[in-house]
């Protein structure tokens, strides 16, 4: 059982979001991001009648779920996959729709744990970032092989780096002198690339281009962009989505999709009611929340958390 400071962020407002859509009888739950089950655990217990489909990457993270869920027995099926296969995972299960769904993005507290994963910048580790480690690119291999200009835009659009070229050229000399294995000499290397005035604001020079590196290993902002809409498709009239999302990139996707399916107005230019626009969605959240002081003192990772969630409230077409 992972240790209590692991508390699942907006746990609560997930619960009483999701409540009316998992009561029935035969509910079904798609906890999309199964991670360590906090949030899956708890709504299990909520809801009696209620079966869960867990899907994550991570087999790590899967076998600990697995350890927790346990008590559960048949009510649970846990399934390692990418969350835009989630279409195939439901239908090998023989399910056609589901009752709720959770996304809680990013990485959980065992990857950023655990030094030789090579999430974390603080420590020099393996740079590695694969949240699947059966994949086959690790943050080495796209810091070793991509070019300047790919380089840069990894950077710039995943860390939204403003001196994403200079990081990019000095990787890409640095490596003809020798290839990046870990993230001591990537780390002192972007420190050096960042004139020093900047240094001084926007928090630690790594941070940005960690990040950007973690998208890009793991594809994460294009699979996100197939599992929104994939997992609306999946949800049955009166089902509800849940999104928790820790970075603009992901809450831009987010909002863009359940705000397209809950009929927001089309861009000016466009006819107003396009044929077949009904909204199939309602949004249950006024733009994304955030997490209350409490919450965010109690759980640092809740200070960069933004909730959104909708109701199908009509058949998809
Ligand atoms: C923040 S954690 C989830 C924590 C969980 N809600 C809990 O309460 O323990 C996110 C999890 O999603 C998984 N994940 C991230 N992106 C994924 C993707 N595209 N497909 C499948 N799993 C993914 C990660 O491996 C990680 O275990």
């Amino acid at each position: 059982v992972p240790p209590a400071r692991h508390v699942p962020v907006f746990l609560d407002r997930v619960r009483e979001l999701l409540a009316p859509a998992l009561g029935r009888t035969g509910a079904v739950l798609l906890d999309a991001t199964l991670g360590l089950a906090g949030h899956a655990a708890a709504l299990l217990a909520d809801s009696p009648q209620l079966r869960l489909v867990g899907i994550d990457r991570d087999p790590a993270a899967l076998a600990l779920a697995a350890q927790r869920l346990s008590p559960y027995g048949a009510r649970v099926s846990l399934v390692h996959a990418v969350y835009d296969e989630l279409a195939g995972v439901l239908s090998s299960l023989d399910i056609s729709s589901v009752d709720g769904v959770l996304f809680d993005l990013g990485v959980s507290s065992l990857q950023i744990d655990e030094v030789g994963r090579g999430f974390a910048y603080a420590q020099d580790a393996p740079l590695d970032m694969r949240m699947d480690p059966t994949a086959d690119r690790t943050a080495a291999d796209v810091l070793n092989t991509y070019d300047t200009a790919v380089l840069t835009r990894v950077f710039r659009d995943y860390g939204e780096e403003r001196f994403a070229r200079r990081i990019a050229q000095a990787v890409v000399r640095e490596r003809a002198r020798a290839p990046f294995t870990t993230s001591a000499r990537f780390v002192d290397l972007v420190r050096a690339a960042v004139p020093a005035p900047a240094r001084r604001t926007g928090g630690h020079p790594a941070k940005r281009v960690f990040q950007a590196l973690r998208i890009e290993v793991n594809a994460e902002l294009a699979s996100l962009e197939r599992a929104v809409p994939a997992s609306l498709a999946a949800l049955r009239v009166g089902g509800r989505v849940v999104v928790l999302s820790y970075q603009s990139l992901e809450d831009r996707i987010v909002k863009r999709a359940l705000g397209a399916a809950a009929g927001d107005r089309p861009p000016v230019g466009l006819p107003v009611q396009l044929a077949g626009s009904a909204p199939e969605l309602r949004l249950l959240t006024r733009g994304a929340e955030v997490a209350a002081e409490a919450e965010v003192a109690a759980n640092p990772r809740a200070s960069s958390a933004r909730l959104r969630a909708a109701e199908r409230i009509r058949e998809a077409p």
